[in-house]
């Protein structure tokens, strides 16, 4: 059993903290918001994410929440699960690990040395960088780097279960205190150095968006062609080389992974003075995507109405959300439409207070309010609506959960 403070309580830090108090780990959670550490003291997540409320209750007893820096004390081990957003010029803006840092050579007195292990995705090289600043500060540290590879919506239950932990490590000691943390998870573990972990993170994300951006480039060929996008994919998936993952097409990927990772990593790339055309093509290829339904449906007079406002269902998360793309576009053409999110309303209304909707209180509300009406997030409450809820309004299905639809993406129009 482990000692070990975690900092930040966003998805990525609450989460591999309760994996590790799940592991029997003692695990310290550090933040400076007051208001979120309150609430998980209380018991309660500070976003919306299946399992979290009942693992903080389960894992109680090797967990704490804190606002106090004096925790810097208690431990040598620290995972630093900060944001590190993308900054214009596409490398990291790095002020919160900073500030972590100078928090650590304020308020650590005790003098051992100690492992800084980095869990946020950072364009590679920034670990480096990261281990400059704390010799810079004469702190006893080592950087090592541990990128995540959850997926909200089952956030909780991929950092219990990771298909790999990888380890980008300076020493043997760093690799020691790694995988004698891991080695209760029954994960493969890899070892290299703090670039290739950088790069495995980026590497990941951006083929796994290559796969959805693919497949929306064939779904539109198929409109086009007569073919039916959920018949190629499923004739391709028995290809063990291809597999059956990632091949739904839709109206894009959004969240705060694919979109900013990708756009990071083609930029990564020209800065290494490296061509990326196939990054370029997969950015490409989605921002076009996204705009799809808006497209169509512009084709129609008639009030619109919107089903899903998250980037995918299961989260609150509307960040970088096809829903903004496709409402802008709307109202561009001085269309307000009618909406209705069971979870992504609030996050909507904060992050696009320019955006002119209208927010309905269920999906009833949405359809008996519009005359064309667009599917953009596959809610479990969305599937369930049958034909005859749709009172023969236009359906123009962004998802593929309804064979009814007026206007399906992959399919086309209804013959
Ligand atoms: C993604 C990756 O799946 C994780 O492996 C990664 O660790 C994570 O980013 C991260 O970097 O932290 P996430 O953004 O939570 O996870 O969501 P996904 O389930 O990957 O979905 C992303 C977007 O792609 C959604 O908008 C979804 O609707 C879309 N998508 C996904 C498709 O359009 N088709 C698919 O077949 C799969």
């Amino acid at each position: 059993m482990a000692k070990l403070t975690i900092i930040g309580t966003g998805y990525v830090g609450l989460t591999t903290g309760l994996a590790l108090a799940k592991h029997k780990n003692k695990v310290t959670f550090l933040d400076v918001d007051q208001n979120k550490i309150d609430m998980l003291r209380n018991g309660k997540a500070p976003f919306f994410e299946e399992g979290i409320s009942e693992a903080i209750s389960n894992y109680e007893q090797f967990t704490t929440y804190t606002v106090d820096k004096d925790v810097y004390n208690d431990s040598d081990i620290f995972f630093v699960a900060v944001p590190t957003p993308e900054k214009e010029d596409g490398s990291s803006e790095l002020k919160y690990v900073n500030a972590v840092l100078d928090d650590i050579s304020k308020y650590r007195v005790n003098k051992d040395k100690f492992l800084l292990i980095i869990k946020s995705t950072v364009p590679v090289g920034t670990n480096k960088k990261i281990q400059d600043l704390l010799n810079s500060k004469d702190l006893n540290g080592e950087v090592a780097s541990n990128p995540e590879f959850l997926s909200q919506g089952t956030a909780l239950w991929d950092s219990l279960n990771p298909h790999r932990i990888i380890f980008g490590v300076q020493t043997k000691w760093a690799k020691d205190i790694l995988e004698s943390l891991f080695a209760s998870f029954g994960s493969p573990m890899i070892v290299m150095n703090l670039e290739s972990a950088e790069l495995v993170k980026y590497a990941s994300n951006a083929f796994q968006a290559l796969k959805i951006s693919f497949i929306n480039e064939m779904a539109n060929i198929s409109e086009s062609t007569g073919a039916n996008i959920g018949d190629v994919a499923a004739g391709m998936s028995y290809d063990p080389v291809i597999g059956n993952k990632f091949l739904r097409s839709g109206i894009g990927y959004g969240g705060s992974c694919f979109p900013k990772d990708t756009k990071s990593l083609a930029k990564q790339a020209k800065n290494a003075g490296v061509n990326s055309f196939i990054t370029d093509a997969i950015i490409k290829t989605n921002e076009s995507q996204v705009l799809r339904l808006s497209t169509e449906v512009l084709k129609y007079e008639g009030r619109v109405g919107i089903l899903g406002l998250t980037f995918k269902p299961g989260t609150d998360d509307t960040r970088e959300t096809p829903a903004h793309y496709i409402i802008k576009e709307l109202n561009k053409n001085g269309i307000v439409p009618i909406v209705y999110d069971p979870k992504g309303q609030d996050m909507y209304k904060r992050m696009f207070e320019d955006d002119r909707v209208i927010f309905a209180k269920d999906a009833r509300d949405v359809i008996a309010s519009s005359d064309n009406i667009l599917l953009v997030t596959e809610w479990q409450e969305f599937k369930d609506l049958k034909e005859k809820d749709f009172e023969d309004k236009k359906v123009f299905d962004g998802r593929r959960i309804y064979d009814f639809a007026f206007y399906q993406i992959g399919r086309g129009y209804k013959a």
